[in-house]
């Protein structure tokens, strides 16, 4: 049985005080049987998320990571440098991050495996843009964006991982993929998946991202193999994000 995950990914966005009233809002309307719940800022609140976490079952993710360990990298941040931080989560090859940074596949793999050695759990982003959806190329994308994850280690790495459908334009523009359209990516990523190992397809999380707000969540989150939520602009809202929280239960 997979416990569903909601996790939220506050981008570039929110300062001091909006980390702390966020969290502490999150926090006040958690009910006790709520889903499993992550909060995603920035780098620069994670120390403040953390402290106003402690005690607390909202787990902390980070946004992206860096796939050298540590030295001469100006900027950049390791995966020890987060889990200094206490975070659990860190997400890998977001489609902004690859769109925008030019993350390529490869790339995306070594932070992956980066961040498993350095005792993080990737939440790994897939996802196709519309050309490639009216191209029919979506499974060809989203599988090859897994593969290539698997290729450089193996499927094994799949066990401490959690995956996210996030269709590129579906992503921060409103339109969301539809309940079933979303469901057959799904399907078919855990189907491949079991091709290779089974248990480990079953177990493997697979969230959806992409405009997901309490008036889609309930019927995407009714859909077999969707396990859950990568949030964006709805998690910056806590009782939008209470409510989808609510929905996964
Ligand atoms: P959105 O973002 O919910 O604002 O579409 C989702 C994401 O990019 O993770």
């Amino acid at each position: 049985m997979r416990q569903a995950l909601i996790a939220g990914n506050w981008k570039m966005n929110g300062n001091r005080q909006v980390t702390e009233q966020l969290i502490s809002e999150i926090q006040q309307g958690l009910a006790a049987d709520a889903c499993e719940v992550a909060v995603i800022p920035p780098f620069t609140y994670l120390d403040q998320a953390q402290q106003l976490l402690v005690d607390s079952p909202i787990k902390l993710g980070a946004q992206n990571l860096c796939s050298e360990v540590s030295g001469t990298f100006t900027g950049e941040v390791s995966g020890n440098m987060l889990k200094d931080m206490g975070c659990h989560y860190v997400l890998v090859g977001h489609s902004e991050r690859r769109t925008l940074y030019g993350e390529s596949n490869e790339v995306v793999a070594e932070k992956f495996i980066r961040a498993q050695q350095q005792g993080l759990v990737p939440i790994l982003c897939v996802g196709e843009t519309l050309a490639q959806r009216e191209q029919k190329q979506t499974l060809e994308v989203v599988l090859g964006q897994v593969d290539a994850v698997v290729k450089y280690n193996s499927i094994n790495v799949l066990a401490n991982a959690v995956i996210a459908y996030e269709p590129v334009w579906a992503i921060g523009t409103g339109l969301t993929a539809l309940p079933e359209q979303a469901q057959q990516v799904h399907q078919a990523l855990r189907q491949s998946i079991a091709e290779q190992h089974e248990e480990i397809a079953q177990n493997v999380r697979i969230l959806y991202g992409g405009s997901m707000k309490p008036a889609n969540a309930a019927d995407l989150l009714a859909m077999k193999d969707i396990d859950g939520g990568l949030i964006g602009g709805a998690s910056l809202k806590s009782a939008d994000f209470l409510a989808i929280i609510n929905e996964a239960r």
